[in-house]
């Protein structure tokens, strides 16, 4: 039988076993917005996650277009955020990452990949240019969500504003403790990365908000339920009209 999601604060949420039926869901879903802008005549714009949770949803997409069933060649890929400080060709740069998991298993013109430019010496100017790009292209039909331990989205920190767009963040220790994993120490992950704003993510079409682990749940909790400590960053995806949050059993262990 298949788990009916619920509703809570709002958010349609789905609760599942584990990582695995996670991925297949958020896959589905993916797909369908591929195929429905196709359908439309237009080119699909999706918004991508980096981190370890979407990793198995587009590994299931990359076997949906090996067996012949999609073919997103035309689909434009946008970036939540890139780190600012890495080398050009570093392959931990969120650029190459999405090329490797993303881009290139799914056959989609490399030209198509929309990430913050942060080489340049004016990265306000930067920020503007990827707003302007992004509204050019259409905007995004569907955004999938990561969630940081401390309830960020994108590299949105808490403490970050509702109304802001793309813009220079400075990373919470946390998330680069969290990030070191990356990493050969904490001291070399960057301390700046150039992020999507919170106004900008709730400006996609559709948002997909993944949590797996239990290491996820406490931020789950915090937004999507009361917020003791102020609200978390990912609690704005409460006042989205079309907001799916997909979790595993760990990640929903501490929602009401
Ligand atoms: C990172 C990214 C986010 C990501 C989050 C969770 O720092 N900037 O986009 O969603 O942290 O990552 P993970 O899925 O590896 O836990």
């Amino acid at each position: 039988m298949r788990p009916a999601p619920t509703v809570v604060e709002g958010v349609r949420v789905l609760r599942l076993p584990d990582a695995a039926a996670v991925a297949a869901a958020a896959a589905a879903a993916l797909i369908d917005a591929i195929y429905q802008a196709q359908a439309q005549g237009r080119d699909p714009v999706i918004g991508v996650a980096t981190g370890d949770t979407p990793q198995a949803t587009y590994a299931r997409v990359t076997a949906a277009v090996e067996s012949g069933c999609l073919d997103p060649a035309r689909a434009w890929i946008v970036a939540l955020d890139e780190y600012v400080g890495l080398g050009r060709d570093d392959p931990r740069r969120y650029r190459h990452e999405l090329l490797r998991k993303v881009v290139e298993p799914w056959g989609v013109d490399p030209t198509r990949l929309l990430v913050p430019e942060v080489d340049s010496a004016d990265l306000t100017e930067a920020a503007h240019v990827f707003e302007e790009r992004l509204a050019a292209i259409g905007g995004v039909d569907l955004q999938l969500l990561g969630i940081g331990r401390n309830g960020h989205v994108g590299f949105n920190e808490p403490g970050s504003d509702p109304e802001q767009g793309t813009r220079l963040v400075r990373l919470a220790p946390s998330t680069r403790a969290a990030n070191a994993v990356h990493f050969r120490s904490v001291d070399e992950v960057p301390q700046e990365a150039v992020s999507q704003g919170l106004a900008t993510i709730l400006r996609a079409r559709r948002l997909l908000l993944l949590a797996t682990g239990p290491q996820k749940a406490a931020a789950v909790a915090a937004a999507l339920g009361p917020e003791a400590d102020g609200p978390v960053p990912a609690s704005v995806i409460r006042s989205h009209p079309h907001v799916t949050v997909v979790l595993d059993h760990d990640a929903a262990r501490l929602l009401r």
